[in-house]
């Protein structure tokens, strides 16, 4: 009965040239498993041809056995180099992108830097005790008496107004103004007292391109037995000449402020316009940069300073203001921003 083992024979030789080309033609691991599942699986094309082997004659059993083997052998090989050949191209693959150059140099440290009112505040910190005066602190949250009463400012006044003062529920407030500073000093110190006080102030304000209900201001305070508003006009000019590095044209005008007397405004030339307009200067080409004036009597008296024995000037300075007209910044918003970009620049 050759027959049977003749057209076995040739079964395996066309098995074994379809699963040839399938594993060729195969381009996942999907497929690559489909065609060993069907060609040697257990319930695979080889395993029937098996199957049939126990009808052949000894002879032919052992011939086709060993073809079936070959068989099988050959295509175990072949699916092997194709796995392969995958897990080769996928590891490439993905140390193409995953791949890290790991010679290159790391960006450097980024060093950062003062903000610009920081440095602002520095200078004038350091041009001041250059001059003799100390510089002292004061806290953000005051009390009615060191904001306002000791000040001179009266009960009735516009600037206590829930508009403008945040009022905290215990009746404590948030500083307007550094001025309680020059208070807090008075009490603290004895006359003669030269003394700057920078510190953040707030107001319940509007926000837009020049306002911000938190800002900064620079006090500043003299008190000595012969004190005249051409030593107060001196200093102002000193420090505006200090900050710009040139001469800066200012003016000053008359001003009320309840614990100056006289009292004055110091406006400077809107340098971000050039006293063209702009909204910074609300159009005007001046800006306010800061109020002073002689200290009023009875803002010496409260703190215990004798008025008939001591007098004292006293400034009160816009420092964000200031920093604006410095870097010509039109709009006060970029302060708090937090923005890099921003803060980045200084
Ligand atoms: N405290 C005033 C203000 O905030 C400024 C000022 C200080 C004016 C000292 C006169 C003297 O506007």
């Amino acid at each position: 009965m050759p027959e049977p083992a003749l057209s076995l024979e040739s079964l395996l030789s066309d098995l074994e040239a379809r699963a040839r080309e399938r594993i060729e033609a195969a381009s996942t691991r999907e497929e690559l498993e489909a065609v060993r599942i069907e060609a040697l699986g257990r319930k695979g094309t080889l395993a029937q041809v098996s199957k049939q082997l126990g009808s052949l004659p000894a002879e032919e059993r052992a011939r086709i056995g060993r073809l079936l083997n070959a068989v099988k052998q050959d295509l175990e090989q072949r699916l092997a180099a194709r796995l392969a050949e995958f897990e080769r191209r996928e590891l490439e693959a993905r140390l193409d992108a995953e791949w890290l150059d790991l010679t290159r140099p790391a960006p450097g440290p980024r060093p950062g830097s003062l903000h610009p009112i920081t440095q602002l505040q520095y200078e004038i910190e350091d041009l001041f005790t250059s001059l003799g005066f100390t510089v002292l602190d004061g806290p953000e949250v005051e009390t009615e008496y060191h904001n306002f009463d000791a000040l001179n400012i009266p009960p009735d006044h516009p600037a206590r107004d829930v508009q403008d003062t945040f009022w905290l529920v215990d009746g404590h407030l948030l500083r307007t103004h550094t001025s309680p500073v020059q208070v807090r000093g008075m009490e603290k110190f004895r006359p003669p007292l030269r003394m700057i006080a920078p510190g953040r102030v707030f107001r319940n304000e509007e926000v837009d391109a020049s306002h911000e209900h938190t800002f900064y201001q620079v006090e500043g305070m003299m008190i000595d037995r012969e004190v005249s508003v051409a030593h107060l006009i001196y200093f102002m000019k000193v420090l505006v000449n200090h900050i710009f590095r040139r001469e800066t044209e200012v003016r000053l005008r008359p001003g009320y402020f309840p614990f100056v007397e006289p009292g004055f405004e110091l406006d400077l030339a809107c340098l971000v316009c050039n006293g063209r307009g702009c909204p910074v200067c609300k159009h005007t080409g001046w800006v306010e940069m800061l109020g002073c004036g002689l200290v009023h009597p009875n803002v010496l008296r409260m703190s215990g300073i004798d008025p008939e024995e001591w007098m004292g000037w006293a400034f009160g300075l816009g420092l964000t203001r200031l920093a604006m007209m410095r870097y010509g910044l039109d709009d006060i918003r970029w302060f708090q921003s937090g923005d890099l970009r921003f803060l980045r620049q200084f």
